[in-house]
């Protein structure tokens, strides 16, 4: 894919309806909190902290973590739970040889250049130092892609012209990695639909509201409400949350340790 960055609509972030409709996002991270297998005294980068919830959880294993996000609105919730949490744009990072780890959830599918994201988590890391991370992969929320793009086509407006993510195969992302110098030692695509307790009109107001921007005010609700009638056909509230079709990438890679690399 390209590194030219699309100019995509500004996204903005409300911390308050995060924590209220998205706690799924940090409930749901223990495979990948288990795979990074924090230790005490180490240190680590967490990229795209959001508001603080997971870095927390490592904070409380005895890492010493520094935390950065795009978001201004999430680096502030995440200071106010004490993580030292920067204001940080994760496709250019400038840590130098830091950290033991560098670890992310739910936040490397929102950053449109992966080469230049996993060029800074390199340089971040120290020799032997590792990336653990979970992204969405292929096929991640593919009806929910599906319906955003048919609204927007309606309208004139080229779906990649305006939808924010990336979601990788785990062979494409593997390549970047390992062009990158990592060792990959773990790299799959995990199923995992999702029980979102707002049901998909919270989830898209969460996630998703800034894409309709892209349209004139006047087409936003009704394309809005298409959108939210064809992921969530009406159903008896018997039937459970509504499902959201999410696809996760999973990995861990490692950098060669000093020791072993050549002199
Ligand atoms: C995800 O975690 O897969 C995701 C969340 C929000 C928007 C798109 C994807």
């Amino acid at each position: 894919m390209s590194e030219h960055p699309r100019p995509l609509p500004a996204l903005h972030w409300d911390a308050d309806r995060y924590a209220r409709d998205a706690r799924f996002v940090a409930d749901m991270a223990g495979p990948v909190v288990a795979l990074l297998a924090p230790q005490p005294g180490e240190r680590i980068l967490d990229l795209g902290c959001g508001d603080g919830a997971l870095a927390a959880q490592l904070v409380a294993a005895g890492a010493r973590v520094v935390g950065v996000d795009s978001a201004p609105e999430m680096v502030t919730a995440a200071r106010q739970r004490g993580i030292d949490a920067h204001l940080v744009n994760g496709e250019a990072l400038t840590f130098l040889a830091e950290f033991d780890a560098v670890f992310s959830n739910a936040a490397l599918h929102w950053m449109q250049r992966p080469v230049a994201v996993i060029e800074g988590v390199r340089q971040a890391l120290r020799p032997g130092g590792r990336f653990v991370a979970e992204l969405g992969g292929e096929g991640n929320i593919a009806t929910i892609v599906a319906a955003l793009s048919a609204a927007l086509t309606a309208r004139g407006v080229e779906p990649s012209s305006a939808l924010p993510w990336y979601f990788p195969s785990s062979a494409t992302y593997r390549a970047l990695l390992e062009a990158a110098g990592f060792a990959v030692s773990e790299i799959a695509l995990h199923r995992r639909p999702t029980p979102v307790a707002a049901g998909a009109t919270g989830w898209l107001d969460t996630f998703a509201g800034g894409i309709f921007a892209v349209l004139p005010e006047g087409e936003r609700a009704t394309a809005r409400a298409e959108v939210i009638a064809c992921i969530a056909p009406s159903r008896p509230a018997s039937e459970g949350p509504w499902m959201a079709d999410y696809v996760r990438l999973r990995f861990r890679a490692v950098l060669p340790d000093a020791a072993a690399s050549p002199s």
